[in-house]
Order: structure tokens, then C-alpha cells, then sequence
């Protein structure tokens, strides 16, 4: 019976499952009308899949969906938009070469896509000065910024008219500033009576924006609480479902050789502007040198540098000794130099293939998955088990597509497949950045071991806390130069962060170590 008091959306019993896994596992919980619910969970939790049945796009298996008390299969996203829910995905589905305008308009039942009337630019105008969501309509979307283009989902949600808003995860793409006006609209929507549920794995956010939390761990629903009822470190225990460790297991190694050395880098980004300016440092064998810094101050150029994927314009880098300025990555990879890459979706995986292509992707020319020209499928099944197996990697089979896997799971199979060429040196851009609590601390827990094996390990990271529980010695980095080379421990969070902001060690009043392999 459709009832004033029942809540505005109930899931009774929900159940989704996929080859291999159960999506959702029997979920229950309600969403008041005029609230901002967070869904929260780890990567893999099941929030995306849940939202994706909310919004019409796939069918739960079993259980019920209730809006108002009254019972809805909701059989499309056009189902959805009737009933006034709108989602905006987690991978914008925006026409590139399409104007705002004409993507709003795209699917509208009266409207032209070729020329979208005046009409819907002045409607389209209208919700974004109300909204404070400024947007160009004759704009093509492939001129967007990821932020400008989540406003246009948003609008395109507000023009079919949602009074329930699904954002999965929308603040993955923002900056700190357009995350904080993102808030802002939220806030104004609720105050007018939308809903808005929103899903990430961040426990600040649902702290500062959501009245209510209901946090999902595989699949299930652990709790639904007010915020005001409970703190961050209560909800990242609901959330992995154990106390976060973040004393890691340390292990001692002596430091060896010099692995990796830098003299004198220079390069520059692709606007030709300078980047990366007279860097020199050295990573012995065994050793984390972890660098610090704000991203954007040429850290990417230097990964990049380092890989064979960037030229330098001079100065020189040097991999067991020998010169390996200016070479390839397939040369790089060669010398046993392995490679975490900042950005895991384009660079270390090829999404449309499977676990195990993905998995000798990098070695099947080598013995022993390859002789001659016939690649040994048999062995490389193995061989992709064994590091499904190692990596805990949570996945069906090896015959996966790699883009169905959860961040965590992609990171792992990138560190599984990596480390288990046995590097002497690995390159580790950003490797836990985007991940929940948990999967950061295996991945960081796995660079630990590598160290312990003797490995060289260049540790390219934004996340203090991660630079300075793991690293060995810390470099900071500052628009594109060394502020200075310390110690791990050897100066305080505070005096790191100045480092980070340009003020060079010496003006701390500090010498700086000279570690000189
Ligand atoms: N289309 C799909 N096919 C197979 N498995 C899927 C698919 N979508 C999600 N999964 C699996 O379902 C589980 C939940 O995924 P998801 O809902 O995306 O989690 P979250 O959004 O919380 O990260 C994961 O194990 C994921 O690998
Ligand atoms: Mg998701």
C-alpha cells in the first residue's frame, strides 16, 4: 500500500548475484525522502551494483524494492527516471563530441539532439544558475574538465526531473575546491526536499555531508546509523570488519647497492614547460625511498622519466649501473624494472582482457610462457592462479575480464604480475591512491615484503602517512626540484609539510643527510 509514512525507498532482502560472486547478499535498509544517505564500502562492497538495480539497470535475482511503501520492479533507467530517480555513474556515459546542450537533450521524447531548441538551453540555464552549477551548453564535452562534466550528469539528472539523486562515487574526479562545491549543491538540493544518496569509501566525506550511513561490507549490510551517532574510526571498523592496522610489519634489511641513480634529471611536461629540474637521488637494493610531495610538482614526469615512457633533456639515469637514459619501456622492463603506474585502469591493465592475458601481457615474448611463437596457455593458467592465490586477489576465474575487477583487485593483479618477474627495482606511482583502508594496507604490506626480498623500491606517493610509515628515506618534491632528503622520522609531519609547500630543508635550520651509496 503506498503509504505518506513509509519511508521513500526500501530495500527488503535485495539479492544480485554474478558468476563467481554474490554482488548483494540479502539487503535490507530504508532512505528517508529529504536526506543525504552515503552508501559506504570498501572497493568490491556491492554499492555500485545495488544503485545500479535502484536506477533500473539491472534486476536483483531476488527480494523487493519498495518506493513509498509500494512494491516497483524496476525494469529500466527510463522506469527509474518516471519514478524520479536519477544516477550519476561513476564513468561518465556523456557523447564526447556531443555539446552539453545536445547531450541533455539526448533520449528527451520531444527533443531534436541535432539542434537542441532554445527552449532547453534557457531550461538548462535556469538549473544551473539555481544550482550554481556553471556550464556552457554549446560546450563539446571532450572540452570538459571531469568536474565540468559531472555537473552536466548532474544537470541532465535535475532537467528529467530526479527528486532522488545516486551519485556513485562522484568525488573520485574532483579536486578538493569542486568537491567542497559539490557539497554545497547537495546541500541545496536537500533543502528542497531531494534525496540524495550518495556512495563512496570515504570516511571524511560521509562524516561531513550524509545525516545517515548504512556501510556495506561484501555485499551484506553491516549497519545503517545516523552520522551524529557515531565517528570515523567506529565506521572504517564496520567497514573492514576488523581494527586498521597501521603499524605495518617492518621488515629490517640491510640497504645493498645502489640500484637506481639519478644525476642531474631534467624534463619537461607536455605543455613544454620544465618539470622536473636537476633531480639526483639514489635507491639502493632493500631500501623504500619514498617521494614526497603534492601531485602535479613532477612527480608523473618522473615516473615517466624513469620508464622509458618520457624523454629527459638532460642528466642521466642509471639501473644497476648501467645508462638507461632516454630508452624504452620494454628495455626498462627488461633490466627486471617493475612498473606500478599512476593511473592502473590505462596504463596497467588492458580492461578488455582477461586475468591471465593481463597477466603476460608484459611477459609473453620470455620464457617460459612463450617458445618461439606458440605461447604455453596451460602454464600461464598456472601461473595466473598462483597469483590470484598469493595476491588474494577475489575474482572467479582467470578467465575474467580485468575491468570487472574492484580497484583493490586491479592493483593486486598489477603487483602480483609485476613482482612475480622478481624486480630489483619497482617504480610505484600513487600505488594505493583511490583504494579503501584495507587494500591500501596489503598493497603497502606486499611493497614491504619486496623490500625484505632486497628490492629497490621508488615510492612516488601524495599520502604522507603512507611516505612515512613505509619509506626508508623521504625526498620531497617541489615544483619540480628536491626541497630535501631526510631520514624516515627524522623531522615531524609539520616540518615535512613545509618541505611540501617549498621551503628548502636548509631553512628549517636542519642539515641535510648525504646519503651517498
Ligand atoms: N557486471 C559484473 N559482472 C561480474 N561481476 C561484477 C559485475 N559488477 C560487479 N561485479 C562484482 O560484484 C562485486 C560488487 O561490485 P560493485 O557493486 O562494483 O562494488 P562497489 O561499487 O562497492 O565497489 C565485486 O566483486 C565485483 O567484482
Ligand atoms: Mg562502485
Amino acid at each position: 500500500m503506498p503509504n505518506k509514512n513509509s519511508p521513500l525507498i526500501e530495500f527488503d532482502s535485495v539479492v544480485k548475484r554474478f558468476p563467481g560472486v554474490v554482488a548483494n547478499d540479502g539487503v535490507t535498509f530504508t532512505i528517508d525522502k529529504g536526506t543525504i544517505h552515503s552508501l559506504l564500502g570498501e572497493n568490491g562492497a556491492g554499492k555500485t551494483t545495488l544503485m545500479n538495480i535502484l536506477y533500473g539497470l539491472y534486476q536483483q535475482d531476488q527480494g523487493s524494492i519498495y518506493l513509498r511503501g509500494k512494491e516497483f520492479q524496476i525494469e529500466s533507467p527510463t522506469r527509474a527516471i518516471e519514478l524520479g530517480i536519477g544516477m550519476v555513474h561513476q564513468h561518465f556515459k556523456l557523447v564526447q563530441n556531443h555539446t552539453v546542450a545536445e547531450n541533455i537533450a539526448l533520449g528527451l521524447p520531444s527533443a531534436s539532439t541535432i539542434r537542441p531548441t532554445t527552449d532547453i538551453k534557457r531550461k538548462l540555464l535556469e538549473l544551473a544558475g539555481q544550482y550554481g552549477l556553471k556550464v556552457d551548453p554549446d560546450a563539446k564535452i571532450w572540452q570538459l574538465s571531469a568536474g565540468e562534466k559531472q555537473r552536466v550528469e548532474i544537470l541532465r539528472a535535475l532537467y528529467r526531473g530526479a527528486k532522488t539523486l545516486i551519485l556513485d562515487e562522484p568525488t573520485s574526479v574532483l579536486t578538493p575546491g569542486e568537491t567542497e562545491r559539490l557539497f554545497t549543491v547537495l546541500e541545496d538540493m536537500k533543502s528542497e526536499g531531494r534525496t540524495i544518496i550518495f556512495i563512496t569509501h570515504k570516511l571524511d566525506e560521509v562524516m561531513e555531508i550524509s545525516d545517515v550511513v548504512t556501510v556495506l561490507r561484501e555485499g551484506k549490510v553491516v549497519d545503517t546509523v545516523d552520522t551524529a551517532s557515531t565517528d570515523k574510526s567506529e565506521l572504517s571498523q564496520k567497514m573492514v570488519g576488523r581494527e586498521v592496522l597501521f603499524d605495518l610489519d617492518k621488515p629490517s634489511r640491510e640497504r645493498g647497492q645502489v640500484t637506481l641513480e639519478v644525476q642531474d634529471l631534467n624534463a619537461l611536461n607536455d605543455k613544454r614547460v620544465e618539470a622536473i629540474n636537476d633531480l639526483s637521488f639514489s635507491v639502493h637494493e632493500g631500501e623504500i625511498l619514498g617521494i614526497a610531495g603534492v601531485a602535479g610538482n613532477g612527480q608523473r614526469e618522473l615516473a615517466e622519466v624513469l620508464t622509458g615512457l618520457r624523454k629527459a633533456t638532460s642528466g642521466k639515469v642509471l639501473i644497476d649501473g648501467e645508462d638507461m637514459t632516454n630508452t624504452t619501456p620494454r628495455k626498462v622492463s627488461d633490466r627486471n624494472v617493475a612498473h606500478i603506474p599512476e593511473d592502473r585502469i590505462h596504463q596497467g591493465i588492458v580492461g578488455d582482457l582477461t586475468l591471465k592475458d593481463n597477466v603476460i601481457l608484459k611477459g609473453y615474448r620470455k620464457e617460459p610462457f612463450s617458445k618461439g611463437l606458440v605461447i604455453d596457455y596451460s602454464l600461464v593458467d598456472e601461473h595466473t592462479r598462483k597469483i590470484i592465490e598469493d595476491f588474494n586477489i577475489k575474482v572467479p576465474d582467470t578467465n575474467t575480464p580485468a575491468n570487472l575487477l574492484s580497484g583493490g583487485n586491479i592493483q593486486r593483479l598489477i603487483l602480483g604480475r609485476e613482482v612475480s618477474s622478481n624486480p630489483k627495482l619497482i617504480i610505484a606511482s600513487h600505488p594505493t591512491y583511490g583504494l579503501d583502508v584495507a587494500a591500501a594496507e596489503q598493497i603497502r604490506q606486499l611493497l614491504l615484503e619486496q623490500k625484505g626480498r632486497g628490492v629497490g623500491i621508488l615510492l612516488i606517493s601524495e599520502n604522507l602517512t603512507e611516505v612515512t610509515s613505509i619509506s626508508d628515506r623521504i625526498a620531497v618534491l617541489f615544483e619540480g626540484k628536491i626541497m630535501g632528503t631526510v631520514e624516515s622520522g627524522e623531522l615531524e609531519r609539520e616540518e615535512l609539510g613545509m618541505l611540501m609547500a617549498g621551503t628548502p630543508l636548509e631553512e628549517l635550520g636542519r642539515r641535510e643527510e648525504s646519503v651517498k651509496g
